[in-house]
C-alpha cells in the first residue's frame, strides 16, 4: 500500500523543494570570479575574450560572440542575417517567446509552423508549407537539447535560399553526428542562464563560422561603433556611430564564472546522462507516460527532462503539476505555445487550433528536475511521488 499523495491529503514527500532546474557553483567558480574582480577588466576584456575562444574550439567554429543573454544573442542574430520589415521568419511554437525575437525584434514576422511530434522541434515539411517569397530564414529549436532534424531543415534552407539560426539554448555542450551542436550554418546561439547546461548568471552567445555574420554581431552588440575610421587614422578618441548598435556587453566577472563552468562540462554531461537514465528506466513501465525521445545520431547534453502526461496515467496534466508542486517538487511546462500568448495573437493574428501536433504534445508536457546537483535520492523522490499518484489513481 503506498502513501497517499500530498495533494489529496498526505505528508508531502520531501520537506524542501526540489527545483526543476539549477545552477551549480563550487569553489572553483568563486575563486574564478575574485580573480576576475582583481583584474583590470570588470566589463567586457580579456577574460570574455578567452571564454570566447574556449567555447569557439569546443563547438569546432570560427566565431564565438558573447553577449549579455540568449535573448539578446537572438536580437544580434537576427540583425546580422539581414531579417527586417517584410521579412518572414519561420520558427517553431513549442519555445520560449526570444526565440521568435529573433525576427520581431528586428521587425520582421514570426511565421509558425507544426513541430515534428516525436523530436518536439520544427518539422520541415511543415516549414516548407510556410515558405513564401518573403520567407528570410528559419530559427528552429533544439528543444531540451535533443537536436531538430538538422538534415531536413537545412535541405529546407538550401532550397529556399534562408539563414538559419539555431536556437541552441537548450543543447549546449551536446553533439549531432560527432559534430557539437552549435556548428552547423549558419549561426547558432546559446544562454548562459542559471538553469542552463552552463551559466555565466544570465549570458548567451552568438556561434558562426561565418566571417562577416560574426564580425556584424560583434559590432552590434557594442553600439555599431567604427574605430578610429578611415582619414582620422591618428585620432584614436575618433568613435563613431555607423548604425543603432546596442550594449549587449557581458562582463570579465561572468566570463570568468563561465570559464570555470567549462572546466567541469564533462562532469555536468555525465550527471545530467546519470539521472536521465535513471528517470528513463524508473519511468519506462508506467502507464499513461511518454519519456523523452532517444537520443537520435546525437549525444545530447539535455537541459530538460519532459515527459508527457496522458490520459492513461490517471489525471490529466494540470493536476499532475499540482500534484508534484504538493510534494514539493518543481515541475514546469516548457512551453505555452507562442500561438496561445496575447501578443503573438494580437500582432500576428494567431489563434489556437492552428498547430495541432504542438498543442497535442503541449498538452502533456511536463519537465521533471534536471540538474547537476540532484541527489539520486532527489530523483528517487520525484519518482516516487509519481508512482504514488498513478497508484492512486488505479485505486
Ligand atoms: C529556447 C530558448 N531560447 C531562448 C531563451 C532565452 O535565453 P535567455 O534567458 O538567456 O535570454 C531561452 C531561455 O529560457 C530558451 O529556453
Amino acid at each position: 500500500m503506498t502513501r497517499d499523495p500530498a495533494y489529496y491529503g498526505g505528508k508531502p514527500i520531501r520537506d524542501e523543494v526540489l527545483g526543476y532546474g539549477s545552477q551549480s557553483i563550487t569553489e572553483l567558480e568563486k575563486e574564478a570570479v575574485l580573480e576576475a574582480l582583481e583584474g583590470d577588466y570588470i566589463t567586457r576584456g580579456p577574460t570574455v575574450e578567452a571564454f570566447e575562444e574556449q567555447v569557439a574550439e569546443m563547438v569546432g567554429v570560427k566565431h564565438a560572440i558573447a553577449t549579455t543573454s540568449g535573448t539578446t544573442a537572438l536580437h544580434l542574430a537576427g540583425r546580422a542575417a539581414g531579417f527586417g520589415s517584410g521579412d518572414e521568419v519561420i520558427t517553431t511554437p513549442l519555445t520560449f517567446a526570444s526565440t521568435a525575437h529573433a525576427a520581431t525584434y528586428n521587425d520582421a514576422t514570426p511565421v509558425f509552423a507544426d513541430i515534428d511530434p516525436h523530436r518536439r522541434t520544427l518539422d520541415p515539411d511543415a516549414v516548407r508549407e510556410q515558405v513564401t517569397d518573403d520567407t528570410a530564414g528559419l530559427v528552429p529549436m533544439h528543444y531540451a537539447g535533443h537536436p531538430a532534424d538538422i538534415d531536413g531543415l537545412l535541405e529546407v534552407a538550401d532550397e529556399y535560399d534562408l539563414t538559419v539560426i539555431w536556437d541552441a539554448c537548450h543543447a549546449f555542450g551536446g553533439s549531432w553526428r560527432g559534430e557539437a551542436i552549435g556548428a552547423q550554418r549558419d549561426m547558432a546561439v546559446f544562454s548562459f542562464h542559471p538553469v542552463k547546461n552552463v551559466t555565466t548568471g544570465e549570458g548567451g552567445m552568438v556561434v558562426t563560422d561565418d566571417d562577416e555574420l560574426a564580425e556584424r554581431c560583434r559590432r552590434l552588440r557594442s553600439f555599431d561603433m567604427e574605430y578610429s575610421p578611415g582619414g582620422h587614422d591618428d585620432e584614436p578618441w575618433y568613435q563613431v556611430a555607423e548604425g543603432v548598435g546596442y550594449n549587449y556587453n557581458i562582463t570579465d566577472l561572468q566570463a570568468a564564472l563561465g570559464l570555470a563552468q567549462l572546466d567541469r562540462l564533462e562532469d555536468f554531461k555525465q550527471r545530467r546522462d546519470e539521472i536521465i537514465a535513471q528517470y528513463d528506466e524508473a519511468l519506462a513501465g508506467i502507464d499513461g507516460i511518454r519519456t523523452p525521445p532517444e537520443p537520435l545520431e546525437s549525444d545530447p547534453m539535455c537541459h530538460l527532462y519532459a515527459i508527457e502526461v496522458s490520459e492513461a496515467f490517471g489525471c490529466g496534466r494540470k493536476e499532475f503539476v499540482n500534484a508534484m508542486h504538493a510534494e514539493n517538487i518543481g515541475v514546469q511546462v516548457h512551453y505555452v505555445p507562442l500561438h496561445y500568448h496575447p501578443f503573438f495573437q494580437q500582432e500576428f493574428g494567431y489563434k489556437p487550433g492552428q498547430f495541432p501536433e504542438t498543442e497535442q504534445v503541449y498538452d502533456g508536457l511536463v519537465s521533471l528536475p534536471l540538474h547537476v546537483e540532484m541527489s539520486d535520492e532527489d530523483v528517487s523522490d520525484v519518482v516516487t511521488a509519481i508512482e504514488n499518484l498513478h497508484e492512486h489513481h488505479l485505486e
